[in-house]
């Protein structure tokens, strides 16, 4: 898609892709209790590029998405972000990985009660060791950016769902985020506003990154350059937004 080759053209772009899945496993529980989350996915998203992930409930769609993140583990099988295999990363480095360069959207909104949408968004870059000053500047932009500019000054306990919603999509962009992790950013939105949030995430994917949200609408799965299907853990299909017979076939199966 153009967003991709723009991507290529981009000097010092990595040669790795930004997030690779290689047949990842994850296993809750044991015996009888057992639950195969994930079953042997594999997924590769260049820089670049937009993809939406569509599935039923219980597909396995969020965990896809936290061990993607680093934020989960896979039982078997490898994640690795911009060609590193998150298993072996020593958990400082990790985690200095997840602030600086994963931008995560969780499907419950998780800001921080009682700081304002200004101090949320700045808080990852402050843990980063920016100063408050430079963080405050970027937290501001990228409430901006999200059309929000006015929420800057209040806390999640005092806003809309979908005000809340969008500030924790700001604080997803805020920086510089090689890879965006949304899981269903628009649960909590109406159509303009969803619409809204797929700009902000496409922009963001012909800026370089590699984008993975999740979604149960294709209408919003039709912004992204690729879907891909869940279904009992495993990709069940996969198609371009350009082929609605195809969309429809992966949904079936
Ligand atoms: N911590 C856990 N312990 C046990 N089972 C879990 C755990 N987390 C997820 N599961 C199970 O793994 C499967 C996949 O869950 P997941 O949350 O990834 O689904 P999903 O596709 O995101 O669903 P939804 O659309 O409802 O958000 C489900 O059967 C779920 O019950
Ligand atoms: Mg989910």
């Amino acid at each position: 898609m153009s967003g991709r080759a723009e991507a290529e053209d981009r000097p010092g772009r990595d040669a790795a892709p930004v997030l690779e899945l290689r047949d990842a496993v994850r296993v809750h529980g044991a015996g009888a209790r057992e639950v195969r989350a994930l079953d042997g996915v594999s997924l590769v998203v260049p820089a670049g590029e937009f993809v939406a992930v569509m599935g039923p409930s219980g597909s396995g769609k969020s965990t896809l998405l936290a061990l993607a993140g680093g934020l989960d583990a896979p039982t078997a099988g490898e994640v690795l972000v911009e060609g590193e295999p998150l298993e072996r990363m020593p958990a400082k480095r990790l985690a200095r990985l997840r602030r600086r360069s994963i931008g995560y959207v969780f499907q419950e909104f998780n800001l921080l009660p009682g700081l304002t949408a200004q101090e949320n968004v700045a808080f990852p870059l402050e843990l980063e060791g920016w100063t408050r000053g430079r963080a405050f500047a970027a937290a501001r932009a990228a409430l901006e950016e999200c059309g929000i500019a006015e929420l800057a000054g209040r806390r999640p306990e005092d806003m809309s769902g979908g005000q809340a919603q969008r500030v924790a999509i700001a604080r997803a962009l805020v920086g510089p985020r090689r890879l965006v992790l949304a899981d269903e950013p628009t649960g909590a939105l109406d159509s303009a506003a969803g619409s809204a949030v797929l700009e902000l995430l496409r922009r963001r994917a012909d800026l370089g990154a590699a984008v993975v949200m999740v979604t149960h609408e294709a209408r919003f799965a039709a912004w992204a350059d690729r879907t891909v299907y869940l279904r009992d853990g495993r990709i069940s299909g996969s198609s371009g937004p350009s082929d609605p017979a195809e969309l429809l076939d992966g949904c079936a199966r």
